[in-house]
């Protein structure tokens, strides 16, 4: 499965079936995550024994059940934090997606239920759920193209990052993004200041950069 095919066969999974992450799935993710951790100095674990934190009135209404694991999405504290856990996230939930597992990320949860380690000068941002889901996810509504985008004549390859954006999870599916070029370059913004939306650009800059096989930077 390719990046892209990830892209399109995700969808979040609040419900998972009462089976664990094989140990060899599990072993993959933690060097994933060990990787991503070095390269963009996270710390980003998995954790496998969920406690609490999918627990409540709250999380019974979100349709959470049988989260087997989770991942925590830690690093030091700093105004950039949420956005580089998007990015790298879906990093993460798209090779989960490989691996034939199903996610969701979770802005509310039970925090600290949440055993995560976090270092001084640390936070968690959120936490990915992660598991097999009794299924695989629906689609969702979305925008469209000129919903999140004002490029006229845009070129084949800045359409299909925006596609991909529109796929990308965002809480509430608010999909608060908006991408325009500058000098030929893409340029993305978060647009109001919805909660998670920084987060959620985040994701969306990733979906892009695989969609339209450009990076920011
Ligand atoms: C930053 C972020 C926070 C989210 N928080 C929650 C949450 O607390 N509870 C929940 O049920 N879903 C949560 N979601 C999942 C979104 O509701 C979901 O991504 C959105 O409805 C789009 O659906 P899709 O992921 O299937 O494309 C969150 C997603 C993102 C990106």
């Amino acid at each position: 499965m390719t990046d892209l095919q990830a892209i399109q066969a995700r969808h979040s999974v609040r419900a998972y079936q009462d089976k664990k992450i094989e140990a060899e799935k599990a072993e993959a993710l933690r060097e994933l995550l060990d990787r991503l951790n070095k390269e963009y100095d996270l710390h980003m674990q998995l954790i496998e024994d969920v406690g609490g934190v999918f627990s409540g009135v709250v999380s019974k209404i979100c349709g959470w059940s049988h989260v087997p694991s989770y991942i925590a999405m830690v690093g030091k504290d700093s105004e950039s934090l949420d956005e580089l856990c998007g990015y790298v996230g879906e990093r993460v939930v798209l090779e989960a997606q490989k691996l034939g597992l199903n996610t969701c990320w979770a802005g509310i949860f039970k925090r600290k239920q949440a055993t995560a380690e976090i270092r001084e000068g640390e936070r968690l941002a959120l936490v990915i759920a992660i598991g097999y889901g009794v299924d695989s996810g629906h689609s969702r509504r979305s925008k469209t193209l000129s919903d999140v985008t004002d490029v006229q004549d845009m070129p084949d390859w800045f359409k299909a990052g925006v596609e991909a954006a529109l796929l990308a999870p965002t809480a509430r599916n608010q999909q608060k993004f908006f991408f325009t070029l500058d000098g030929g370059k893409p340029v993305a913004r978060v647009t109001g200041n919805a909660p998670f939306a920084k987060l959620d650009l985040g994701i969306a800059k990733c979906h892009f950069e695989i969609g339209s096989g450009r990076t920011f930077i």
